[in-house]
């Protein structure tokens, strides 16, 4: 064992699995194209106050999972937790309305929040989030819904259901919440600990508990206390939501960890992942902007679990194929032989072929035997036959068939078969 181990809920990503991120990203990254996304990249260390500020006080992100520490100016930073304050806090500070209104953005990348390390809960993990700012109009939250819904499908994922809520404006919540605890005043002697802290904290996550669900079934639903603004809103969500042929449920379970929300919240559940089924989350945010300090502007955004999304491809078995394949192992023998085959590699990495040049001191039966460990289509062999013949011999390693050729046709022979696969 080596003397230094990764962190407890992080992890290395090599071999076979990195396949499985190529294919993710790769995927969200064309469909982001499709749907008139831009690429955002904010840093990954924030000011503590703009994720205390943002995601909220009470919730237990801020409370016991963020990574905060001291620069050594004394100044708090914190990891970030999540991705929607850094790019809210980037739109106002970099006057991103600029460029025009509604602004449609996207980002890939770590997050970092000091949770219980489980199966489908990592202290750094990854998100694929996505953040419209400047229009309040339904349309924007069915749009970013049906992106999430076609997003699994391109990657053929079957297993996922799409839930949708509506919160109510903070207004409108203010009321229901009283109504909450109404209702769950009798109870709390017998509610987990949790419940118990939440009751005054934040009573709306009693409703997401995983373990007083039988409490939470018979609670009062929100979509009976919500304004007539909300109200219409997720009439209207619906009403799109059935145009993009997107099948949803509503659940009036659905409140969120993060405070930001208002109006929509909506989550992913894949049935096989067990505990930790959310496979991405997000809603609306029509109030973040202003409190941190910009012009009232509303947003709505959401963001996909990589982690979780890789557990739900490879429990429903789908196949994913790797694009960075090795076309050609170059092997060879003698000076000559390597002169010829530093020349050959730049000749066929030009053409654009997938080249794995022999850089150890191994003899041509090692080169061999790590061109397919490799799993390389074609090896080219330069000898010290082909060198004094002035011929290269192609094997391919799947036939095993052999041919002969003359050293100037190689690339162009190489590129036929290939294409010719
Ligand atoms: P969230 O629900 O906290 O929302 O996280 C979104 C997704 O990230 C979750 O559904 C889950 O798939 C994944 N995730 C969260 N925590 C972990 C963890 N510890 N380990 C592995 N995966 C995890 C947000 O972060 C909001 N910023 C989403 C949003 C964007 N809302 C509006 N815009």
């Amino acid at each position: 064992m080596s003397t230094y181990t990764r962190i407890k809920g992080t992890k290395d990503i090599f071999g076979e699995e990195v396949k499985y991120w190529e294919y993710i990203e790769n995927t969200a990254k064309k469909l982001f194209k499709i749907y008139g996304y831009k690429e955002i990249r904010t840093p990954l260390i924030e000011k503590t106050e703009l994720f205390s500020r943002g995601i909220g006080q009470e919730t237990d992100i801020v409370q016991k999972e963020m990574y905060t520490f001291d620069d050594k100016k004394g100044r708090s930073l914190t990891l970030r937790p999540e991705g929607t304050a850094s790019v809210a806090r980037a739109y106002i500070e970099n006057s991103l309305i600029t460029f025009g209104s509604p602004q449609k953005l996207f980002y890939m990348g770590p997050m970092f929040r000091y949770e219980k390390p489980q199966a489908g809960r990592y202290r750094e993990f990854y998100q694929i989030g996505a953040e419209i700012f400047g229009t309040d109009h339904p349309l924007a939250d069915a749009e970013l819904i049906t992106f999430v819904y076609d997003f699994f499908n391109k990657l053929k994922l079957s297993n996922f259901k799409v839930k949708i809520n509506n919160i109510g404006t903070f207004e409108s919540r203010e009321k229901y919440k009283e109504v909450l605890k109404t209702y769950y005043q009798p109870l709390l002697p017998n509610l987990c600990e949790d419940c118990q802290r939440r009751f005054n904290t934040n009573i709306m996550r009693l409703l997401d508990c995983k373990i007083d669900v039988e409490a939470a079934k018979n609670a009062p639903s929100i979509l009976d206390y919500l304004d007539e603004e909300s109200r219409e809103h997720f009439e209207n969500l619906q009403k799109y939501l059935k145009a993009y042929n997107v099948p949803f449920q509503v659940d009036p379970k659905i409140v969120r960890g993060l405070d930001y929300y208002t109006k929509t919240a909506f989550e992913v559940e894949h049935s096989d992942l067990g505990e930790q089924a959310v496979v991405a989350g997000g809603g609306r945010y029509d109030d973040l902007v202003e409190q941190l300090g910009g012009p009232k502007t509303p947003g709505v955004g959401f963001a996909i679990g990589i982690e979780r999304v890789i557990e739900a491809l490879k429990k429903e078995n789908v196949e994913v194929e790797s694009e960075s394949e090795i076309d050609v192992y170059i092997a060879f023998q003698g000076e000559k032989g390597e002169m010829a085959a530093v020349t050959l590699s730049k000749e066929l990495r030009k053409k654009g072929i997938n080249t794995f040049l022999n850089i150890s001191k191994r003899n041509l039966s090692g080169q061999f035997k790590h061109a397919n460990r490799l799993n390389a289509k074609y090896v080219v062999v330069i000898g010290e036959e082909e060198i004094s013949r002035d011929i290269v011999t192609i094997k391919n390693m799947k036939s095993g068939e052999q041919t002969q050729i003359e050293r100037n046709w190689v690339s162009e022979i190489i590129v036929e078969k290939l294409r010719e696969e």
